[in-house]
């Protein structure tokens, strides 16, 4: 059978910037810069994107154009004893599958609760004790289902498979396509009128403000890296399979270089609004703004709900909020079930209909465990484990398996050959030397302290 194809080089672009742009742009990025130098951030995180983030997304897409393949056929094409690290990569795609969609889940119950701001006055207890159910009366446990929580799910896993069931041109293209452009226009209105609010160049300044005392820690750095990767969904699987849809006639180059940019950009962007609402919460509550400040889930359902709370218009903009944040949370949720759903239907020959419908209903009973009140536990930890060990592994094995058996030149050489610009040998150097000397030493200093 003829593999699948993307129908215009713009679905396959808004495709990959859709698995990209995700969950940790928004909630992720910019508390990352602002917990590592703030301005001073940027360095490590730029030298991170050009020298890791950019030739490993080059070095995926030519992966995926050249050998067709979901992540385990095309590094068995590579060597035969290496589909295991497909496997691999799929299994972390397949456990980041079933907490993000959690995530998501959360974030749509917030979207309708944003129009009234039905969390209140009090939106970490609300939170913690009246959504999540944790707290003195319901101890912390796996058996307890919260309807309240797995009903939003059930929405995310309709969506996403909906997407997946209906091909890459008919289903994953079509729906980035709407998500993309939603995203983009929900976002640049909630900016416009966020920078004007009182306080909200303070927040940026704070965000912006360099510490570079911070350069020389070896925690800045590691924090940069992790997040190229993460950010970039590079090492899982994804953009192999993304990539393996491409039409013969790609511009490898061009297409990775885009996808790297448009993502930092609007992280950046993302980091401006986060801020600019920070500074004017703190304004707002006559507190200096790192005591607003938090990060992650706790930035995302407590921060932002107290921070809508004090907005103008709220109504409007907590429902554009919440909606950018689920936007964002499905594009990238889809990409992860198509990173495994696609290594099922090489592996198993089955069709697409059979391995999406076999995919998503086992993706979606794992993803319950989510919806009990031990879920938060269990996120908690499977995401440290992830973004501290799994990912930078992965990443270190993909570089020293391309870098030195497939070899690097070859990948450039065959990139250039299709792409309308030239890479050059700065692209090896980094690929065979420079990530994974910067990973290796990362990875280790991540494993010390975890186990310490
Ligand atoms: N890149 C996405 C983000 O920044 C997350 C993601 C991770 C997507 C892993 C797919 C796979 O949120
Ligand atoms: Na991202």
């Amino acid at each position: 059978m003829k593999r699948e194809q993307w129908g215009s080089r713009a679905g396959f672009i808004l495709a990959a910037v859709g698995s990209a742009i995700g969950l940790g742009n928004i909630w992720r990025f910019p508390y990352m810069a602002y917990e590592n130098g703030g301005g001073a951030f940027f360095i490590p995180y730029l030298f991170a994107m050009l020298t890791a983030g950019i030739p490993f997304m080059l070095m995926e897409f030519s992966l995926g154009h050249k050998l067709r393949g979901a992540a385990p056929r095309t590094f068995s094409k590579i060597g035969v004893k290496l589909e295991w690290l497909g496997w691999f990569q799929v299994f972390i795609a397949a456990i980041i599958a079933v907490y993000y969609v959690a995530v998501i889940g959360w974030a749509i119950s917030y979207f309708s609760y944003s129009f009234t701001q039905s969390w209140g006055s009090d939106t970490n207890g609300f939170f913690f004790s009246e959504y999540l159910k944790l707290g003195e009366n319901s101890p912390t446990k796996l058996g307890s289902l919260q309807l309240h929580i797995a009903i939003p799910m059930v929405l995310a896993w309709g969506i996403t498979f909906a997407a997946i069931f209906g091909g890459v041109k008919g289903g994953i293209e079509r729906a980035n396509k709407i998500l993309m452009p939603l995203l983009f226009i929900m976002v640049m209105g909630l900016i416009t009128r966020i920078v004007f609010l009182p306080g909200a160049l303070d927040g940026l300044n704070y965000l912006f403000q360099p510490d570079f005392s911070k350069i020389m820690d070896a925690k800045v750095w590691s924090a940069a890296y992790g997040q190229i990767f993460f950010t970039l969904s590079v090492g899982f699987a994804i953009m192999i399979a993304y990539s393996s849809y491409l039409p013969e006639k790609s511009d490898i180059n061009n297409n990775a270089f885009m996808t790297v940019l448009i993502n930092c950009g609007f992280s950046i962007t993302a980091g401006v609004l986060i801020f600019g609402v920070l500074g004017y919460m703190a304004q707002e509550q006559a507190k200096p703004i790192t005591e607003v400040v938090s990060a992650g889930v706790g930035l995302a359902f407590v921060t932002i709900p107290a921070a809508i709370n004090l907005l103008p218009a709220p109504y409007i903009l907590g429902p554009l909020f919440f909606l950018a944040l689920v936007v964002a949370g499905l594009s990238s949720h889809i990409s992860i079930i198509e990173a495994v759903t696609s290594a099922l239907i090489d592996k198993m020959n089955w069709s697409r209909k059979k391995a999406a419908s076999i995919v998503c209903g086992v993706g979606f009973i794992v993803s319950l465990a989510f919806a009990t009140n031990g879920g938060l536990l269990l996120l908690d930890l499977i995401d440290y484990f992830i973004n501290n060990v799994a990912l930078l592994t992965s990443c270190l094995i993909e570089l020293l398996v391309i870098g030195w058996l497939f070899k690097a030149a070859d990948v450039r050489s065959y990139a250039n050959n299709i792409s309308e610009f030239c890479v050059g040998k700065w692209f090896e150097i980094c690929i065979r030397f420079l990530s994974p000397i910067m990973l290796a030493v990362i990875l280790s200093t991540n494993l010390i302290n975890t186990f310490k």
